[in-house]
């Protein structure tokens, strides 16, 4: 390979968790490979890779980001937060309180995003959750345990 097409990395610090981390990065690194193959965070799921499945799902400023379509340099600066920094939310407590799992691979997506849902609409009307809810995708579910986990928690923040 021609020394000069060689792609480039470059150090950079993510503020995950509330922690800084250094990575080396090429700029077309996913945030997703960076916390899974750097960092050693494994919540994040790898699936879809398309945007599609949610199994991914960070927070990015509190918003909830498909870490596989983000890459690792946009995100330098910003608060990330993993299923990591949600251990023993009432959220994952929740989910397990209601018995929303099964094999567990979508979980730490869902349990992401539920928590920016109630977090940033603790009012949430039914169809805004169902909306919510269609950005993970869960084979095994139905959704029903998901969904009543997540009511439960919107009527005890009501
Ligand atoms: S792996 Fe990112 S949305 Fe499916
Ligand atoms: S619990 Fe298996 S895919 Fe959701």
């Amino acid at each position: 390979m021609n020394i000069k097409n060689k792609p480039t990395k470059k150090v950079i610090h993510l503020h995950v968790n509330g922690e800084t981390h250094e990575a080396v990065v090429r700029a077309s690194d996913t945030l997703l490979c960076t916390l899974r193959e750097q960092l050693g965070l494994t919540g994040a799921k790898r699936a879809c890779e398309d945007g599609d499945c949610g199994a991914c799902t960070v927070l990015v400023n509190g918003e909830p980001t498909h870490s596989c379509l983000s890459l690792a340099v946009e995100v330098v600066n910003k608060p990330i937060t993993t299923i990591e920094g949600l251990l023993n939310s009432p959220v994952q407590s929740a989910f397990v309180d209601h018995w929303a799992i099964q094999c567990g691979f979508c979980t730490p997506g869902f349990i992401v995003n539920c928590h920016a849902l109630i977090t940033n609409h603790p009012n949430a009307s039914e169809e805004l959750v169902e909306e919510w809810l269609q950005s993970n995708i869960c084979r095994c579910t139905g959704y029903q345990e998901i969904r009543e986990a997540v009511n439960n928690l919107l009527q005890k923040s009501q």
